[in-house]
């Protein structure tokens, strides 16, 4: 097939799976502050989707040790499209398997990136129908908008840390199909690229491990679509003492609105503004963003994104949140990485 045609076989991110050492608090978190509503519960998870979610659920949160991403699915635009994305995985080594355990969803294949992430492509996903009290008169919306907190409409991207950014940039592009919008270069090396498959700026972005760290999630985020709501989500976040890391502002890369904040369990999460600009040229070319622009690229209106933690910590890590801090408040670009033994350490797995 043409690099045109493997071009929209994957349709979106569907679902992601955060662990979380603080099972019921991430939960408080979604469903308080952010209202998002709970369709099931089994085991040591939690299922839940946001009102304008159209699955069952797009977020489950695990009991573990560690915060982290238990694994993240997208779901293909036909069967027949995942049948030959899991092909070409397949074909070049990759290893994967097929289930079909997983609720609200079928046939799925299972399968671990270049960098370590646990990934799965999805055809099948049963549509939420809501019970006569929650149905919308807004026929697009799956369910009403909920009355708590300021409730997120969706599920929106991902961001990966990477320890090669260029491996898991390519793999995205050649099994998946995958446009890279953006990227970031440092010299010759990527540190960062923006990646979609459909009109969107990305659905799966990835940044450089700056401590030398592979597999480690950096953020989920979810869609808003109003930029005053990063703000009135901020003024809350701000009087309930949820950490907030970073914004509100808008970044130059994806021209996507942002605000930063740690889920209690320590996976950070974006609450996501205005979508950002839409890819609507076929043939349009890669942006690549330079170092000396990179000011504009991160934070238009100047937010700082810490080195402490937004190019330093992800999920799991080797540290507390409040550890990795106190380890890289001197960290900065050129500077010798922490030699506290445990940063070099691999992510714990759970
Ligand atoms: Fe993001
Ligand atoms: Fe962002």
């Amino acid at each position: 097939m043409s690099e045109n045609d493997t071009r929209f076989e994957i349709a979106h991110l569907a679902r992601v799976e955060l662990f979380s050492p603080k099972p019921q608090e991430t939960e408080d978190f979604f469903t308080r502050f952010l209202g998002m509503y709970v369709t099931r519960r089994k085991g040591q998870s939690v299922y839940l989707r946001g009102y304008e979610d159209p699955y069952q659920w797009s977020l489950k949160i695990t009991e573990a040790a560690q915060p982290g991403m238990g694994h993240a699915a997208l779901r293909t635009s036909s069967p027949e499209a995942l049948d030959r994305r899991a092909k070409s995985l397949g074909d070049t080594n990759i290893e994967g398997k097929w289930s079909e355990d997983e609720f609200g969803y079928g046939k799925t294949f299972e399968y671990q990136s270049v960098d370590g992430h646990q990934f799965a492509l999805l055809w099948e996903a049963e549509k939420y129908v809501a019970p006569p009290e929650l149905r919308s008169k807004i026929l697009t919306r799956p369910s009403k908008k909920p009355l708590s907190g300021i409730p997120v409409k969706r599920i929106d991207h991902l961001n990966l840390m990477s320890s090669d950014v260029t491996a898991t940039k390519t793999e995205f592009e050649r099994h998946l199909g995958f446009r890279t919008t953006e990227r970031v270069i440092d010299g010759e090396v990527e540190i960062g690229a923006w990646m979609s498959s459909n009109l969107l700026g990305h659905e799966v972005a990835t940044m450089r491990d700056m401590t030398g760290g592979h597999g480690k999630l950096h953020h989920v985020a979810f869609y808003y679509g109003t930029g005053q709501h990063n703000i009135d989500a901020a003024e809350m976040f701000r009087d309930y003492d949820i950490q907030i890391e970073a914004g509100p502002d808008r970044h130059g890369i994806t021209q996507g609105q942002f605000l930063y904040v740690f889920e209690p369990g320590g996976n950070r999460i974006e609450l996501f503004g205005e979508a950002g600009f839409l890819h609507l040229d076929p043939s349009a070319e890669t942006q690549t963003w330079q170092m000396a622009d990179i000011d504009t690229g991160l934070a238009i209106g100047g937010a700082a994104l810490p080195w402490e933690t937004y190019f330093t910590y992800g999920t799991p890590s080797p540290l507390s949140l409040d550890r990795h801090i106190e380890t890289y408040s001197h960290f900065g670009p050129g500077a010798e990485l922490p030699t506290d033994t445990e940063v070099a350490a691999e992510p714990v797995s759970v």
